[in-house]
């Protein structure tokens, strides 16, 4: 079976916010946000992306909505190349692909009504029939009561800010809808009513997720397949139950053991390693976990490991695997 979406090989730069200084002072002009990064959802999935701040996850995802242009590599949706289109081609396709984003409220104009930020999409895209039975119907569907048309984001709580951007976004029945920290700052029991939720929609409307987040155990509980980023490559990809069975990358390993140790929805990991997270302008040469990694060799200073691949259901990149 094709998969609805298949990254490939996807870079995306930014340029530095001062060229010249960067110039000066022998840093590159632009840094590699996502550096060369390729996997596959299949549809009415759900796949994780997981990794510590910065590693590049929520780039990633605005390009897959045509947010950001991609440098190289290739994005196809649905048998279609997607990357690269113009803003008029890529029209209809924005309608398929939805994104949650990471910050509910900021992310919900202050000063609209919810009946105004549901009908947005519609008005967006030029559905002007019965848009207040749509809002109904999308309440409905995310558990929440019509009389909220009336409320504005300051009157919502963060739970309901959450069901409201996950209303937005299915507003146009999208095939993918991405839902980037969907779990963040909530109280255990409201995330859990919110995982709840994206999978009673996931089987009503056979949505496709990808998720990103934090939180290794919302990943080990709502997601077939994962990958995991750090400093803009995948180092560790495959079948949830195949790499939380069996780590290999150190990277990986010492996430999950973080994870399972700390609070799991922390903003960020306190993992096992040395050091800070390296610069994008300054990418380690070699593996470029090295600096940090407790088990690296000589090898790994100088060059950088191969992917290997055990099977179909998983693939890493680490000369010394656990
Ligand atoms: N518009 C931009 N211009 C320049 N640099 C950017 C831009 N957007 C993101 N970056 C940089 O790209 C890198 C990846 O950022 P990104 O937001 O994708 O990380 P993330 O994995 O989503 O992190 P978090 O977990 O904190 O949300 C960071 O170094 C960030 O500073
Ligand atoms: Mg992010």
């Amino acid at each position: 079976m094709k998969p609805l979406l298949e990254v490939s090989d996807v870079v995306i730069r930014f340029a530095a916010h001062n060229r010249i200084a960067a110039k000066l002072s022998g840093q590159p002009s632009s840094i590699e946000a996502v550096a060369g990064v390729s996997f596959a959802l299949e549809a009415g999935r759900t796949y994780a992306l997981v990794g510590e701040s910065g590693s590049g996850k929520t780039t990633l995802a605005r390009a897959i909505t045509g947010l950001v242009p991609i440098h190289s590599g290739r994005i196809d949706f649905a048998g279609r190349t997607i990357s690269g289109l113009t803003e008029t081609a890529l029209r209809p396709m924005r309608r398929e692909i939805a994104m949650i984003f990471q910050d509910p409220i900021g992310s919900l104009s202050p000063r609209l009504t919810v009946r105004s930020i549901l009908a947005e999409p519609f008005k967006v895209h030029g559905e002007t029939m019965d848009i207040d039975g749509k809002i109904a119907r999308l309440l409905d569907d995310v558990g929440l009561p019509a009389h909220f048309v009336q409320r504005y984001p300051h009157q919502l709580s963060g739970g309901q800010a959450r069901r409201i951007s996950i209303a937005r976004a299915l507003a146009l029945r999208p095939k993918l809808v991405i839902a980037d920290e969907p779990t963040a700052g909530l109280d255990v029991s409201i995330q859990g009513e919110m995982l709840n939720l994206m999978r009673d929609l996931q089987r009503k409307l056979g949505i496709t997720f990808l998720m990103i987040t934090h939180n290794l155990n919302v990943v080990r509980h709502v997601a077939e397949r994962m990958a995991v980023m750090y400093l803009g490559r995948i180092v560790e990809e495959g079948r949830t139950s195949e790499i939380f069975r069996s780590p290999r990358h150190r990277y990986t390993t010492a996430l999950l053991s973080a994870n399972l140790k700390a609070d799991p929805d922390a903003a960020s990991y306190v993992i096992e390693a040395e050091g800070e997270t390296p610069s994008l302008f300054n990418r380690p040469s070699g593996c470029e976990f090295h600096p940090r990694c407790l088990f690296k060799r000589d090898i790994c200073r100088t060059e950088m490991p191969k992917e290997q691949f055990i099977s179909t259901d998983h693939r890493f990149s680490c000369h010394n695997p656990a």
